[in-house]
């Protein structure tokens, strides 16, 4: 089975509802699926196959996408276009919108568990998983990026944004190197997600200012929302050369890890980089 099927089959699981409606329209709208595929490269990078890494790939991808429903909601960046189509809120409702959040944040951790791996693997997979993504992780991201006016200088902005976007991409890594059942570099997969993740973070609000709404399938409203990003204080082309050396940083991180195909995981991160959106 191929990974979209998988997610789609995931959602069998629960009841027909108006809920389960709004969790498929989110989850199936068609993301790059970024996430998942830098857990199934790992893997290949350690040799093992990529089905391995489907349940934890479904939990992220719940985590992810719960992340974007909120993160359109009204009270945060009150945006109507994701994924090529209209927000959730737009569509179901601000009240089935959060909870629609609500359950795949909450279903994500069952579905991480739906697999054959070791419980010793499962339980240090539940606990980066809540770690990167809870109150010290991108959830502590997205409450800084609300408040720009604390965002003040360059150490504050990549503390928000190692949190907002870095902590998903970091926990990307580390559960593929779990799900490999490689414990000993998890903290330079850590920091090779950091760095990606910064660098992809300043791609998005770079793309924010370059591109239109419908080449980007989202709504670009950072200037309308007054948010703090890199680029503001440091001008596009230095925030550009600053993407690049960043992600050249977490290639060079997943070069030093011993028994792991890194050039499969570079190829892969190189074409990150050069997305269109
Ligand atoms: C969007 O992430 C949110 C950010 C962290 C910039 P993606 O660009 O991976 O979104 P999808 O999953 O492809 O929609
Ligand atoms: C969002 O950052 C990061 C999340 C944790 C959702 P943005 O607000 O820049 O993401 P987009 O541009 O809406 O996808
Ligand atoms: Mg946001
Ligand atoms: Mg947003
Ligand atoms: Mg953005």
């Amino acid at each position: 089975m191929n990974f979209e099927n998988y997610l789609k089959e995931s959602l069998t699981l629960y009841e027909d509802s108006r809920l389960k409606e709004a969790m498929e329209y989110a989850l199936l709208a068609g993301g790059k699926r970024i996430r998942p595929q830098l857990i199934f490269h790992t893997l290949k990078a350690f040799n093992r196959k990529e089905e391995l890494g489907y349940a934890y790939a479904c939990a992220l991808e719940y985590i992810h996408t719960y992340s974007l429903i909120h993160d359109d909601l009204p009270a945060m960046d009150n945006d109507v276009l994701r994924r090529g189509k209209a927000s959730v809120h737009v569509v179901y409702g601000e009240d089935i919108a959060i909870l629609a959040g609500d359950a795949l944040l909450t279903e994500a951790f069952f579905q991480l568990t739906r697999n054959s791996l070791s419980d010793k693997q499962n339980l240090k997979a539940l606990e980066i998983l809540s770690t990167h993504a809870g109150a010290n992780g991108m959830v502590l991201g997205q409450v800084m990026d609300m408040r720009p006016e604390q965002l003040n200088n360059r150490v504050n902005i990549e503390t928000m944004l190692e949190k907002k976007t870095g902590r998903l991409l970091e926990v990307a890594l580390e559960l593929g190197a779990i799900a490999a059942n490689q414990f000993e570099n998890l903290k330079i997969f850590q920091e090779a997600g950091k760095w990606i993740g910064l660098a992809f973070q300043i791609q998005d609000d770079l793309f924010d200012i370059e591109k239109t709404a419908e080449e980007l399938g989202k709504s670009n409203s950072d200037e309308e929302n007054d948010k703090q990003t890199l680029l503001k204080l440091i001008g596009p082309a230095s925030a550009k050369e600053l993407e690049k050396t960043y992600y050249y940083r977490g290639i060079e991180c997943l070069k030093s890890i011993p028994n792991l195909n890194s050039s499969i995981l570079m190829e892969y991160i190189q074409s990150i980089q050069k997305r269109q959106y």
